[in-house]
C-alpha cells in the first residue's frame, strides 16, 4: 500500500541531525558497494608457496609449521602441478641437508647433485611453466648454520670470500632450472657478483631477487626448524646480526634496496613482511622494480598458535595479514599460506 505523507515528515532515524553531508559509510553499505570501490586485489599469482624439501621417500611433517611439510622428490610433481592448477605465482625450494653433509666450509652447496638441484630439475621438467624462485645461501649446508663461510679466526663471516661461492652456487642452481635465484645471505655486493657469474655462464635470462632488505628477526625460528639451520642447545646462539639488518632500522634498508637496484636485481624483497610494513611502502615508493614480502615462518606459526588455543580466526587473519602486505605495497607475497588460501577462496 502506498504511504502517503511520508515525504512530508523525516522521521527521527532519518534525520541528517550533524548536517553532515560527507558521510563515508556511503561506500560501505552492502557488500557489493565495497567491492566496487576495493582498493587491494589478491589472486594466487601474487602468492609464491615455499616448500621444503628432503631425501627419501615420505613427506615429513614440521612442528613448529602445522600444515607444511616436507616433501621427497618423489612427491614434487603431483604437488606443484596442484600448486599450478590453483594459479599459484610460484614456489621457493628450500632443501633440509642430512646433517652428515654439513661441514664448516658447507661444501654440498657445490654439489653438482645435491638435493636442491634435483628437486629444481624435477619441478623444471614435470611443471615446466612454474616459476621456480631457489634461495641462495649455506646456510643449509653448514654445520655452524651461518648464510656464509667463517674467516681464518671463526668470528666473522667472511664477505669476499662468501660471495664467490654464492656466485658458484647460483650458476649451478640456474643451470638446473631456477628461473630466479634469490639470495637471501645479505653479503655485500653479491648481487652484482651473481648476476656477473650468470652472464658469463650464458644464462642471462635467469633473474635475481634480492633479499634486500631482510632483517635479522626473531621470526625466522620455524623456518630453521624447518630446514635443520637450528644449532644445538649447547652451541653459541647464531648471530646473524653482522650481516642481516637491524630491525630498528629504516633508512639502512633504503641504502641496500638502491644498492642490489644498481647491481642488477630484478625484484626487490622485504623479510619478514608483517613487521615491515613500513619497509615495504618505503620499497615500494623508491624503486620502479617489483616488490616482494616473505611472509615469513614465524608469523604463519604465530596465526597457527593462536588458533589452536582458540584465541583467533585463523581465515580471518591470514586474509587480513596477506592484504596489509599488499596494501602496504608488495607485488608478490612468499607465504605459508598461499596454497590453503588459494584452496579457500
Ligand atoms: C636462509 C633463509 C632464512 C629464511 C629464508 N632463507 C632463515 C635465516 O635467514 O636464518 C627464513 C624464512 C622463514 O622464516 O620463513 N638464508
Amino acid at each position: 500500500m502506498l504511504r502517503l505523507g511520508r515525504s512530508c515528515g523525516k522521521r527521527f532515524g532519518e534525520m541528517n541531525t550533524l548536517n553532515l553531508p560527507v558521510r563515508p559509510r556511503r561506500l560501505r553499505k552492502s557488500a557489493a558497494v565495497r567491492a566496487l570501490v576495493v582498493e587491494t586485489i589478491l589472486t594466487p599469482a601474487h602468492l609464491v608457496q615455499p616448500l621444503f624439501i628432503v631425501e627419501g621417500s615420505e613427506p615429513e611433517a614440521v612442528s613448529s609449521l602445522p600444515g607444511i611439510f616436507r616433501l621427497p622428490l618423489c612427491r614434487l610433481a603431483a604437488y606443484c602441478a596442484q600448486l599450478e592448477s590453483l594459479g599459484i605465482g610460484g614456489v621457493a625450494v628450500f632443501p633440509k641437508t642430512d646433517s652428515a653433509l654439513k661441514t664448516a666450509d658447507g661444501r654440498e652447496a657445490l654439489n653438482p647433485s645435491a638435493l636442491v638441484l634435483r628437486a629444481i630439475g624435477e619441478i623444471k621438467s614435470s611443471v615446466p611453466a612454474l616459476p621456480i624462485f631457489s634461495d641462495i645461501a649455506l646456510d643449509p649446508y653448514t654445520t655452524h648454520g651461518h648464510d656464509g663461510l667463517l674467516d681464518a679466526a671463526g668470528g666473522d663471516v667472511d664477505n669476499d670470500a662468501t660471495v664467490a661461492v654464492l656466485s658458484e652456487m647460483a650458476v649451478l642452481h640456474a643451470r638446473a632450472g631456477a628461473d630466479f635465484v634469490a639470495p637471501s645471505d645479505m653479503m655485500d655486493g653479491r648481487v652484482k657478483a651473481i648476476r656477473a657469474a650468470l652472464d658469463a655462464d650464458g644464462l642471462s635470462s635467469t633473474g635475481i631477487m634480492a633479499y634486500s632488505a631482510k632483517y635479522a628477526s626473531a621470526y625466522y625460528g620455524p623456518f630453521r626448524d624447518a630446514v635443520g639451520s637450528t644449532r644445538a642447545p649447547d652451541a653459541p646462539p647464531i648471530s646473524k646480526a653482522t650481516y642481516q639488518l637491524n630491525v630498528a632500522n629504516r633508512r639502512e634498508s633504503l641504502r641496500e634496496l638502491r644498492l642490489d637496484e644498481a647491481e642488477g636485481a630484478d625484484i626487490l624483497m622485504v623479510k619478514p613482511a608483517g613487521p615491515c610494513l613500513d619497509i615495504i611502502r618505503d620499497a615500494r615508493e623508491n624503486t620502479t622494480l617489483p616488490v616482494a614480502a616473505y611472509q615469513v615462518s614465524g608469523e604463519y606459526a604465530q596465526l597457527l598458535a593462536a588458533e589452536k588455543l582458540g584465541w583467533l580466526d585463523l581465515r580471518a587473519t591470514r586474509d587480513e595479514s596477506l592484504a596489509a602486505i599488499r596494501r602496504a605495497g608488495a607485488d608478490i607475497i612468499l607465504t605459508y599460506f598461499a596454497e590453503a588460501w588459494a584452496r579457500d577462496r
